[in-house]
């Protein structure tokens, strides 16, 4: 059953394209609401009443510029999510007045009752997206439209208010421009985007919550491998999972990440950097720390086979993960050819660990990397399993024939070196 807790009334057509270019909308919109939707599993009165509600109108943005300006830290001295900048972006919900005018403010602390229900039931989502400087000057953001369509679907996965995407992403950009100083312009560096939603409902008690509050914060950070690519090492973790069917797993919710934690430090403790969640008997291979997960393949008949696991509800759908799909594909169907190899298939199927570890002994596995926007392409170097180690192969730069293409051609796209219909100018 779907669960239409707030059936947009204008963005959703509009955000499902999702690498075209985003009209310009008028703004003042407004969507349709039940109060509640309609559950028997959670058993929530439904409000047969439908109103209209305000939308997220950027029309309405009111900025409070800082009247004590920053300065932003030497490139060099960056730790990733660490250093925020002057401003950031408030709009406040609730279910009887909908969107509230949105507000750019000095970046500062938040005002919240201790009954929130944020601070009980994990009700946050969150979204991560960056924007680069190119040397012109010209700001981009790198397909933000797929960043603003999740963070709808994982507002819907929990009952927080849906929005529209186009109009979240306007105010982003005026934000984003008024930060643009902070914005570090050397190669690899990036200003990060974290738009949040939190339930800010005073009440103790599960249930939708009745005032909610997208904010968005922004950090520039530097490269993650400062001194080039490093492989890493993971943990096949077998004693705890990430996600589970039914879960939530394909959501950028809050609740995924803190009980990935302490199998993190279990896997440093053992000598690994991140974890490998594993699914199953089977031991599937699903994500890798918080990055989706690619494993190229060499075949007999020397066609080479880059695998990822299907979006089966428990894995996240990374912006990056299609991004590398998506430009794989155009090469091994011909549409664009890139420096990979000629006789190469996508595959979208799950791989078992037993399948790595056959491939890793009889050579036929090529390289396994992580994709996600911090990171954008982690190469792996070893896996430990059930108490051996399984070597992958990496190449002299710690890169291997797929990830090493794929990693120039996603970066140029990024920082607008190779133009793409993926990069959005903040204009
Ligand atoms: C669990 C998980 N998987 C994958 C990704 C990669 O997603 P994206 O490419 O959109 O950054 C992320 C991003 O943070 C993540 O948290």
């Amino acid at each position: 059953m779907s669960l239409p807790f707030r059936h947009l009334t204008r963005s959703s057509s509009r955000l499902s394209s999702a690498s075209g270019p985003l009209s310009r909308p008028s703004w003042g919109a407004s969507y349709t609401s039940g109060t509640r939707f309609k559950s028997s599993l959670l058993d929530i009165p439904v409000a047969a009443d439908q109103v209209t509600l305000p939308d997220i109108d950027p029309s309405k943005l009111e900025i409070n510029r800082t009247t004590k300006p920053k300065t932003p830290p030497l490139s060099k001295d960056l730790v990733f999510g660490h250093t925020f900048t002057d401003h950031m972006l408030m709009i406040p919900w609730s279910a009887k007045s909908g969107w509230a005018a949105p507000r750019i403010e000095p970046y500062g602390p938040l005002s919240l009752e201790p009954s929130c229900t944020v601070l009980h039931y994990a009700q946050t989502i969150f979204e991560g997206m960056k924007a680069y400087q190119q040397t012109n000057g010209t700001i981009t953001l790198f397909r933000p439209d797929m960043n603003m369509r999740r963070m709808n679907t994982s507002a819907q996965r929990i009952a927080l208010p849906g929005f529209n995407g186009e109009a979240l992403l306007e105010l982003i950009k005026r934000l984003v421009r008024l930060d643009s100083r902070w914005i570090p312009t050397e190669p690899g560096h990036s200003l990060y985007i974290r738009p949040t939603m939190i339930g800010t409902q005073r009440a103790i008690g599960v249930n939708p919550p009745s005032e909610a509050l997208l904010y968005v914060i922004c950090c520039p950070v530097g490269p993650y491998y400062p001194n080039g690519f490093k492989p890493v090492s993971l943990h096949g973790t077998t004693e705890y999972v990430r996600a589970a069917p039914g879960g939530t797993g394909a959501f950028k919710l809050g609740v995924n990440y803190a009980p990935g934690v302490m199998p993190q430090k279990a896997a440093a403790k053992l000598g690994y950097a991140q974890n490998l969640w594993l699914h199953g008997p089977e031991h599937y291979l699903t994500e890798v720390g918080t990055m989706n997960l690619f494993v190229v393949f060499k075949h007999a008949d020397g066609t080479h086979e880059l695998v990822t696991p299907p979006l089966d509800g428990m894995i996240l759908p990374g912006v990056t993960r299609d991004s590398v799909l998506s430009l794989a594909r155009s090469h091994a169907n011909g549409t664009q050819k890139f420096e990979l190899p000629d006789k190469m298939v996508v595959t979208e199927r799950s791989v078992s660990m037993k399948e790595v570890k056959a491939a890793a002994e009889n050579g036929s596995l090529v390289e396994l990397f992580g994709a996600g926007t911090a990171a954008v392409i982690t190469t792996v170097d070893k896996i430990g399993y059930l108490g051996e180690d399984v070597i992958i192969p990496t190449g002299a730069d710690g890169m291997g024939p797929v990830s090493r293409t794929i990693w120039k051609e996603l970066v140029g796209r990024q920082t607008g070196t190779i133009p793409s219909k993926w990069s959005v100018v903040v204009d």
